[in-house]
């Protein structure tokens, strides 16, 4: 089976939680074992359970070079090499203008969705190098192709990170490492409750504006992670592969 991920071994971040966690129950499904990383520990116990016993959290703010040298640096030694990174996490920013954020929120944005894939990159990629093969996987967003009202540094560093695609894409093409985006469109997750307040809110503002007629669900955007990790995307680099039903189609 082409969607198979037998004996591979695949890092997450941000996956407590909504598409990340989806991605790691997909993973785990189709046979990865799991180093799962993010800030909050809340649902480590689910998470075990969903995901097996072997599965390794690490709790880590991903942003932070030190924390992540000091936590995640051991589980990395303690587990095979990894085969697959899914950068997932991203801040959650408050909407408004440039003249409404703070220096700390524009800088949050990138310190969490852009430096977050580089410190996480640069930690696995040796171990690809070794393995002379690895997928790596970056959630960007539709807001990474267009843009929305009040939203600057979100759509910036989803602009930023279908750019740092491309270009580690290149420079790792003769490490058999591929490194591929993926932009979901609106996904129901808790991020998106906390933007509109409850689901059914969230599904009001944006549903007309997706042609399939739905938002989107984690599990659509984990069926894609798992293709693109998988053998059946042996050919796939430096692009991105929009999720978004049919919404930046318009
Ligand atoms: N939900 C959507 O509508 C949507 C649309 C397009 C793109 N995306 C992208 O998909 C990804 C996942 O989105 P989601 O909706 O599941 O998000 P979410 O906010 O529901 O979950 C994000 C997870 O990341 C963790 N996290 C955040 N900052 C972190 C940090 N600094 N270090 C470690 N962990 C951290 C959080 O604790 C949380 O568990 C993000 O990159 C997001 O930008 C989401």
């Amino acid at each position: 089976m082409l969607n198979n991920l037998k004996g591979k071994t695949a890092l997450i971040s941000g996956a407590a939680q909504g598409i990340g966690r989806a991605i790691a129950r997909s993973y785990h499904a189709a046979g990865a074992r799991l180093i799962l990383v993010d800030q909050s520990l809340d649902s480590v116990k689910t998470l075990k359970e969903e995901c097996g016993e072997q599965t390794c959290f690490v709790n880590v703010d991903i942003s932070d070079a030190e924390q992540l040298e000091a936590n995640l640096t051991p589980a990395l030694n303690q587990n095979k090499p990894v085969d697959i990174l899914v950068n997932n996490a991203a801040a959650l920013t408050r909407r408004g203008q440039v003249t409404e954020l703070s220096l700390d929120e524009w800088q949050r944005a990138i310190s969490v969705n852009l430096t977050g894939a580089f410190l996480l990159s640069r930690m696995v990629i040796p171990q690809m190098q070794a393995l002379g093969s690895g997928v790596i996987i970056n959630i960007a967003s539709q807001l990474g192709h267009v843009a929305i009202k009040g939203a600057v540094p979100y759509c910036t560093t989803k602009g930023g990170i279908l750019q740092f695609t491309r270009a580690l894409a290149l420079d790792h093409a003769e490490d058999g490492i591929r490194v591929v985006a993926l932009s979901p469109g609106a996904v129901l997750t808790p991020r998106l409750t906390e933007i509109y307040g409850t689901a059914k809110e969230a599904e009001k503002a944006l549903k007309t504006a997706y042609p399939l007629g739905r938002l989107g669900e984690a599990e659509d955007i984990a069926k894609a992670a798992l293709f693109l990790a998988s053998d059946a995307a042996s050919f796939i680099t430096g692009t991105d592969l929009l999720v978004d039903g049919g919404y930046s189609a318009q």
